[in-house]
């Protein structure tokens, strides 16, 4: 479904505020907050649904603070204006906060000066109530996404908005946040290249993306890679050596090598530099692009392995991020307008839709190996390793 409707009919009864435009009643007060790590474009979401909210609906946006920890913890909300958000579509981060340590069903609580995991849900439904919430809106990856599935079947009326680098999150075509990071990765690739050139290096750039390797294959392409070393497609060690021999053998002075930091070699492990902890944070992954540099020993060229890290979650959000964030805040607003609990805003092709939060938590949207970009990848020549 399409949301380029403009009346909205609601069955909600009681003291909601009154819409001028349609004579009918609407939601009164929605809640917002951004959960697990943060990516460009949170802040044109969160402007978005105060916007809209206020604009269209007449209704109070309360900004709930550091994830689900703000609605664990005391005085971490607070009412969100137009005054607030004035100027944030361009900045990077979210000025709600956020946390990945914050699941109210795995909450980490020190008693007596010891550490305990505790279920906190129940505590989070009723804090929604108190806050006289009619709507909590979830701005989120899998893992926040996750916890929103999992309150609203316990009966919380939650919209959830997709977002993450990473753009592993199913049932949508892309997450905001991703091109962002994928436009800030090319631009490094740009500037190794002409240093690898000078040098007649080879560059191994590792990034991110987790267990899907969508950031390298696209900052590969974008950025001029030789290989391309992602999740789905486990590499040989000795493949990647032969395409760096090769292109010595044929004249030229340097190559680039991406490694998402998910990527492992065939019949070995993903890099582990911290593991998951209940209550805690998730596994961290890194490390991969030190072991692929390290194991560069044929081409006879130096290597020097860059680790492009946070540099990729930072930082304004590109223009196509704006835009999709601004649509995706809308979108959700509109969702609860019209009770539509349980459900995600998403894109597909050129329209915003929804789906079910219950079908988005069934897994990770993964690169197909076999057809469009890596096989066009394949196809100029950039090695899978494989
Ligand atoms: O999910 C986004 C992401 O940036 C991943 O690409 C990365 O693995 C992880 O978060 C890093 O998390 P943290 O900020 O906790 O180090």
């Amino acid at each position: 479904m399409c949301f380029g409707f403009s009346l909205f009919r609601l069955v909600r009864v009681g003291d909601g505020a009154y819409n001028t435009k349609g004579n009918q009643y609407v939601t009164k007060r929605i809640g917002v907050l951004t959960g697990g790590g943060d990516c460009p474009g949170l802040n044109a979401v969160i402007r978005a649904v105060v916007k809209s909210a206020s604009v269209k609906y007449a209704c109070e946006v309360i900004g709930i603070e550091d994830g689900f920890d703000g609605l664990v913890l005391p005085n971490k909300t607070r009412v969100l204006t137009l005054q607030d958000i004035r100027g944030i579509l361009s900045i990077g981060g979210t000025i709600l906060g956020t946390t990945n340590r914050s699941n109210p069903f795995e909450y980490k609580v020190t008693i007596n000066g010891n550490s305990e995991v505790r279920d906190v849900s129940h505590e989070v439904i009723k804090n929604i109530q108190s806050l006289g919430l009619d709507a909590l809106i979830v701005i989120g990856g899998d893992g926040s996404l996750n916890i929103a599935y999992e309150l609203f079947k316990m009966g919380c009326p939650i919209v959830g908005v997709p977002k993450t680098i990473d753009n592993d999150i199913l049932a949508t075509d892309v997450t905001f946040g991703f091109n962002t990071a994928v436009q800030t990765a090319t631009e490094a690739l740009d500037r190794l290249h002409t240093t690898a050139e000078s040098h007649h290096r080879v560059m191994v750039v590792e990034v991110m993306g987790r267990y899907v390797g969508w950031i390298a294959l696209k900052t590969g392409v974008g950025g001029g890679a030789d290989v391309i070393l992602i999740p789905e497609i486990p590499f040989d060690m000795e493949k990647v050596c032969k395409k760096i021999d090769d292109r010595k053998s044929s004249g030229s002075r340097s190559s680039i090598v991406v490694v998402s930091e998910g990527a492992k070699p065939i019949g070995g492990d993903v890099s582990i530099l911290h593991t998951a902890e209940t209550g805690g944070s998730a596994e961290r992954l890194g490390g991969i692009g030190n072991k692929v540099g390290a194991n560069i020993k044929c081409s006879g060229m130096e290597v020097r392995v860059t680790v492009l890290g946070h540099l990729q979650r930072g930082g304004s959000p590109c223009a196509f991020d704006r835009i999709l964030s601004t649509q995706f805040g809308v979108a959700a607003v509109d969702l609860t307008a019209r009770k539509r609990f349980g459900e995600m805003v998403c894109l597909r092709g050129q329209k915003i839709e929804a789906v079910s939060l219950g079908d988005v938590a069934k897994g990770q949207k993964k690169v197909p190996t076999e057809e469009g970009l890596v096989k066009a990848a394949e196809a100029i020549g950039i090695s899978f390793g494989r």
